[in-house]
Parts: structure tokens; sequence; C-alpha cells
């Protein structure tokens, strides 16, 4: 028997649609979204009002003709942002907000904050202006495990971080680990957590077990199984808190299958297909809605899309690619290793 559920149009409060060919050839898989928080870490990243504005051109550019999604551009907070740029960005609507990207922590954040302190002015001028900060939380101490990096981020830069800035909103990006649902849930209003489709369904088994597979490294890295329940419990509560950034983030398959690859899953094709799915599966399928569609919204403080999608449960899998073309390269597309039943319609 079909099953069927309809639901307000979804966003993806964290997205990288890159730019180019690239850009050229994933926007039309996140154009059925409503609104999308368009991640600035292009080379060289987007730090200007001007420079959001010509990347949100881009983009709309990009999208296929009816296409739904609307950019929700950010900037790249740097050591020298000067905070009236980025409250004149924002008073001007070229900006939803602000991403923090600890120097090296990720692909393409070089550019990102060395320290804390400097940026201090930025940040309390965003709490004023209630400009939310997107937050990359990990460190970057080369003696810290990889696998803690979440974990010590929280205590010793973002808890400070909001205890001397109150007020500032704060999303914390693509939790991974059972201290970061911990923290999301200690905070209040003013304090959001995005959660991937991809850490939903990997942990980090995954990456490493029965040989290494580059399509299933990101950032932050999946962590231990109990750290995966841990984020689903989290999504499919239903709480305000907890929202989906995809963290869609395409690379060529000819970077990522090297002996030092890049990291990132390309989840936007299949998204709601895997979440349909994962909910499914936790008994949380009336709590889909609340997490795709409207959570995020609420804490961006804007009304839910008006459109509605529908996702039905066919006897037949929804057929993805494994792969899309992007100029000469190829991008491979998130397996989440089961069948996926639940085909995405428009209402
Ligand atoms: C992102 C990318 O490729 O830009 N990679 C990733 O693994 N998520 C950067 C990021 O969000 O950390
Ligand atoms: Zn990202």
């Amino acid at each position: 028997m079909n099953k069927s559920l309809t639901l307000t149009v979804p966003d993806d409060w964290h997205l990288h649609l890159r730019d180019g060919a690239m850009l050229h050839a994933v926007a039309a898989h996140s154009a059925g979204f409503g609104r999308a928080i368009i991640m600035p870490n292009l080379v060289p990243p987007v730090v200007t009002g001007a420079q959001a504005a010509a990347y949100r051109d881009r983009i709309l550019a990009a999208l296929p003709p009816g296409a739904r999604l609307q950019p929700q551009m950010t900037l790249y907070l740097t050591d020298s942002t000067d905070p009236a740029d980025v409250v004149a960005a924002h008073q001007a609507g070229l900006i939803r907000a602000v991403k923090l990207y600890p120097a090296g922590a990720t692909t393409n954040s070089a550019s990102g904050v060395t320290d804390f302190d400097r940026v201090r002015p930025v940040l309390e001028a965003m709490a004023q202006a209630g400009i939310p900060l997107c937050v990359h939380g990990e460190v970057t101490d080369p003696a810290v495990d990889i696998f803690d990096r979440e974990a010590v981020f929280i205590d010793r830069v973002l808890d400070p971080i909001r205890r001397a800035t109150p007020g500032l909103r704060v999303v914390m990006e693509h939790i991974t680990t059972a201290e970061g649902v911990a923290y999301a849930r200690s905070g209040g209003g003013d304090l959001g957590a995005t959660i991937t489709t991809h850490h939903l369904v990997i942990n980090r088994n995954a990456i490493l077990a029965g040989g290494i597979r580059p399509h299933y490294y990101c950032l932050p890295v999946a962590k231990r199984e109990t750290h995966r329940l841990a984020l689903r419990q989290a999504a499919t509560s239903g709480e305000a808190r907890f929202f989906l950034g995809t963290d869609s983030a395409p690379h060529p398959d000819s970077a990522k299958l090297q002996p030092c690859g890049c990291a990132g899953c390309f989840t936007a094709p299949n998204t709601m297909s895997i979440l349909a799915q994962v909910f499914e599966d936790d008994g949380a399928l009336d709590r889909l809605e609340a997490f795709t569609s409207l959570n995020g919204a609420a804490f961006y403080g804007l009304p839910p899309n008006a459109g509605k999608i529908r996702l039905t449960r066919r006897d037949t899998p929804a057929e993805y690619p494994a792969q899309i073309t992007a100029g000469d390269e190829t991008v491979t597309v998130f397996d989440p290793g089961f069948p996926l039943y639940w085909h995405q319609e428009d209402v």
C-alpha cells in the first residue's frame, strides 16, 4: 500500500552550491527547497555585501526555470571583518547570517577566524542587530583528536563566546555528537542546531570499516554509533531548536578520490527521500515537517514556505543517479546504503 505525506515545502539551512560549472551542475538539485542558507566558503570567500549580492545573482541565474529556491546569503567572518559592514549588509537585505569558520577547520577555511577576541566587536554588533551567527564548531588544535574536536570546541570556544555576547543568536552547524545535542538543549530560543542528512545515516564505521570510503568522509567527521543515535533522537524529537541543514557539499570525484581527499557528502538530490525513511524507521513521520520545514524558519524569524510537497512511499524505489556531471567532472551522490521508497512530488 502506498503511504503519502503532505509537507510544507522544506528549507535547507546549510548548503554549499559552489560556483561556476559546479554551481550550474548542482543548483537544480536544491531547487525544490524553499530557502537555503548559502555557505560563503568560495575561493576567495564571500566577505562583503556586494560579493554576497553578486553570488546570489549567479545562483539565481544557475537555477532552472520555475525553481523555488530563494538563496539566503551569508558573509564569511574573518579576523578583519568590519562590524559596520556586516550590519549594513544585513539592513540592506543582502545577507541572512554570518558564518564563523575557525581558520583551517574545513574546506576553504584558511581565511577564517584565528583569534576570537578580534571578532568580538562584530559579534556584539550582530547581537544588537539580531543577525544570527552560524558556527562551524570544531577546534583546530592539532593536539585534539579529530573525533573530539566538536566537544572541545563547545567548552573552549562556543560557550565562552555565548557568555560574553548575551543576545547573540547562534546556530550550531551540522552537530555530530551527543555533547552537541546536549549543549543545544541547554540554550534558550537564541540557540539552534542544524543536523545533516548523512549524519543521521552513517557512523564512522561507514568511512573506515572494510576499506576506506572517501564519499562518506565529511567534516565534522561522522562519530561513533552512540552519537548517531543521539542525533536521530534530536532530529526526530520535533524540538524547535533542531532543524535540517544538509551541508550538501559537492566535490569533483577527482578531488575526493586522492591520497588526501576533500571532505564533503553530496546529499542534495536524495535528501528528502532519505529523511522520510529515517523518520519512518524511527516512528516519527509526524515530526518530519517540524525538522525540515518549520523549526528553521521559526528560528530565523521567517514564515513557513507557502507551498506543499508530497512524499509517497511506493513499492518501487525512487531512482537517483549514482553520479552527476559537472563540466568535465563527476560528482558522486550520497549513497545511504538502503533503498529509497519515498518519492517526492509537488502538490
Ligand atoms: C564542506 C565543504 O566542502 O565546503 N565540507 C564538509 O565536509 N562539510 C565544508 C564544511 O561545511 O565543513
Ligand atoms: Zn558545510
